[in-house]
């Protein structure tokens, strides 16, 4: 899951192919390199760790060729090191790569058997072996490419250089997102629109198989059987702009505080603020469905658990959520009128899209609610329920989940209208409710200074525990996972009617256990479990409301939220649980926008 640029342009290419390389930065970071070709001849600056690294590398070592590709890797075969950065070379051809070529091993016994030498692990080297000895045995660049990518089993997109072409730069797609952007005398291919949008905003997005070769130009484009087709060229909304950090120190910090624009902008979608009634976009009739299968990853997952325990109590809807990884491969049975919804931030997570794809195929209607309106899954679902988070450069998801919560939330008022379960005083009564949840988010940021002070008791932990009741339970899960994430803390989010099942005997003092408890039905259960932990001397901090904390106990540090209606609990407890985890990342120094081994979106399975 990597990210790749290719150019072929009118002025010198390396500083363009950086620019295009920090906004694909998302997809992975563990090394990075361009090459440029230049009077024939080519030439690579690759380094290890982030783009920075290349960047000293290109200072130290410039590159002033005009045509030429880029790479950011997240790394899948072979260690993050030089050797196995991008791009790879063999002969002729030097290339970059995104996704898994999964017969490399038995390619590359072939092509060592022949007499070829290998100087990486990856298993994209054997990608330009194959296009060299195409070369050697005479066949012109596309015939070598197309001969080689019938080779190929597995994913990819490619970007790829032949030296002694001045004029090319050859691109393929098979199960990995490709686009062709189209400036005036200059030509790109790249991983997203996000890629090519500081040069243009005229895109196309090649099919699956397809491959291209671009020149000054124009852009030929082959389908898999060889054909030349045309693929429309499409204006792109994709702001040049790259995203800002403002006065913040970090962008998590920042997409924290976003919240409740995201959120407002989200809701704007789904409810009518005057007549306060809540419609999904593209007017979905929920009695036409029987049942909702959602399917994500991370936390878009939590998001959809939070999604099936309002939409089931409002709405009476069934829900199944699941991990999409697993629901791809079990063989899971559809109940007949099930709507497959996707949840996802990217819309190019690779599980989540093929699980989508395989309702599809099994019949159903596919809708995704998703936050990258141009992504593959936006543009193969039937319907499209967005978020309108902006574009998220942490990799830490924070705005695209309470977005997603939003979306979600109105999505069970109108299914409970439609379906009969509340009348329509319930309904504004709720979209009001919802209504009022952005400025309950922009309270909840308020909490900022208690949290911060909690920091070094929960960084210095091995563990942390995090327990909810009804959807707070999701919610502990995704707090958990955020604290993972950016401090590299172990952390784990149970029902906290679980916890006597077995984690108690985790409680000591040197344990924290994070306790999410609004003042709704579920709080005196909760408060009975938190007590169960002071018994056990266990160290609670407590994330409640105004009415709750006067029932806090003297051992309990307390994070205060503002009290809200359980309809948005989700949303407004969301907050505190954030900044806690990235006010710890800030005590641990952790690299919070870009953790170790992590990638925004996680394109391969
Ligand atoms: O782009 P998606 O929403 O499909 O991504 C799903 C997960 O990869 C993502 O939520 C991941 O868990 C984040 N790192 C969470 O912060």
């Amino acid at each position: 899951m990597c990210g790749i640029i290719g150019i072929v342009g009118l002025e010198p290419v390396a500083p363009r192919l950086i620019d295009s390389l920090k906004r694909l930065e998302y997809r992975g970071y563990d090394s990075a390199g361009v090459a440029t070709i230049e009077v024939g001849r080519v030439d690579r600056r690759r380094a290890s760790g982030k783009l920075r690294c290349l960047e000293e590398v290109l200072l130290a070592e410039p590159l002033t060729g005009q045509v030429g590709i880029g790479h950011t890797r997240w790394a899948t075969h072979g260690a993050p090191n030089l050797r196995n950065a991008h791009p790879q070379t063999a002969g002729r051809v030097t290339l970059v790569h995104n996704g898994i070529i999964e017969n490399f091993a038995e390619l590359k016994a072939e092509l060592i058997a022949e007499g070829r030498s290998f100087e990486s692990d990856t298993d994209t080297e054997v990608v330009a072996h194959l296009i060299d000895r195409g070369l050697t045995h005479g066949l012109t660049p596309l015939n070598a490419f197309r001969q080689t990518l019938d080779r190929l089993s597995g994913a990819y997109a490619l970007a790829v250089l032949i030296e002694g072409e001045n004029d090319l730069v050859m691109g393929a797609r098979r199960a990995m997102p490709l686009v062709v952007g189209h400036g005036d005398g200059e030509m790109f291919i790249g991983s997203d629109a996000l890629a090519v949008a500081p040069f243009t905003n005229r895109v196309s997005y090649l099919e699956e198989g397809d491959y291209v070769a671009i020149d000054h130009n124009a852009a030929r484009v082959f389908d898999a059987e060889g054909n030349s087709v045309e693929r429309p060229v499409r204006i792109v909304s994709v702001s040049a702009a790259m995203v800002e950090k403002g006065n913040y120190r970090h962008f998590m910090e920042k997409e924290i505080h976003d919240q409740p624009d995201a959120c407002q902008h989200t809701l704007s979608a789904y409810l009518d603020p005057i007549a306060r009634r809540a419609t999904p976009p593209g007017d979905f009739d929920f009695n036409s469905v029987d049942r909702l299968q959602i399917l994500a990853c991370g936390t878009a997952f939590y998001a959809g658990m939070i999604g099936k325990y309002v939409i089931e109590s409002l709405a009476g809807l069934p829900v199944d959520v699941e991990v999409a990884s697993e629901f791809r491969y079990r063989g899971p049975a559809l109940a007949p009128r099930t709507l497959a919804v996707a949840i996802s931030q990217s819309g190019e997570t690779a599980d989540t899209l093929a699980a989508l794809r395989w309702c599809k195929s099994k019949g159903l209607k596919t809708v995704a609610i998703v936050n990258a309106h141009e992504s593959t899954m936006a543009r193969e679902v039937d319907l499209m329920w967005p978020t309108h988070a902006g574009q998220e450069i942490c990799v830490l998801s924070t705005k695209a989940f309470t977005a997603q919560v939003c979306a979600l939330t109105a999505l069970a008022i109108a299914a409970a209208r439609t379906r009969g379960r509340i009348d329509e005083v319930e309904e504004q009564r709720l979209v009001q409710v919802l209504l009022e949840a952005p400025r309950l988010l922009s309270e909840a940021i308020a909490s900022e200074d208690v949290v911060r002070s909690l920091a070094s008791m929960v960084g210095r932990a091995r563990d942390v525990l995090y327990l909810g009741r009804g959807a707070m339970f999701p919610l502990a899960m995704e707090g958990a996972l955020k604290l993972k994430e950016v401090s590299y803390i172990h952390a784990e989010g149970y029902a906290a009617g679980e916890m006597k099942h077995g984690p108690i005997a985790l409680i000591d003092q040197e344990t924290p256990v994070v306790v999410l408890a609004p003042s709704d039905s579920f709080f005196d259960k909760t408060m009975s479990n938190l007590s169960e932990v002071i018994a056990r001397e266990g160290r609670v901090i407590l994330i409640t409301d105004e009415a709750g904390a006067r029932h806090a106990p003297a051992e309990a540090r307390v994070i205060l939220a503002p009290a809200c209606d359980p309809l948005i609990a989700p949303l407004v407890f969301a907050v505190p649980l954030q900044l806690l985890a990235y006010q710890v990342g800030v005590f641990k120094g952790a690299d919070v926008d870009q953790p170790r081994n992590l990638a925004k979106s996680v394109t391969v399975e």
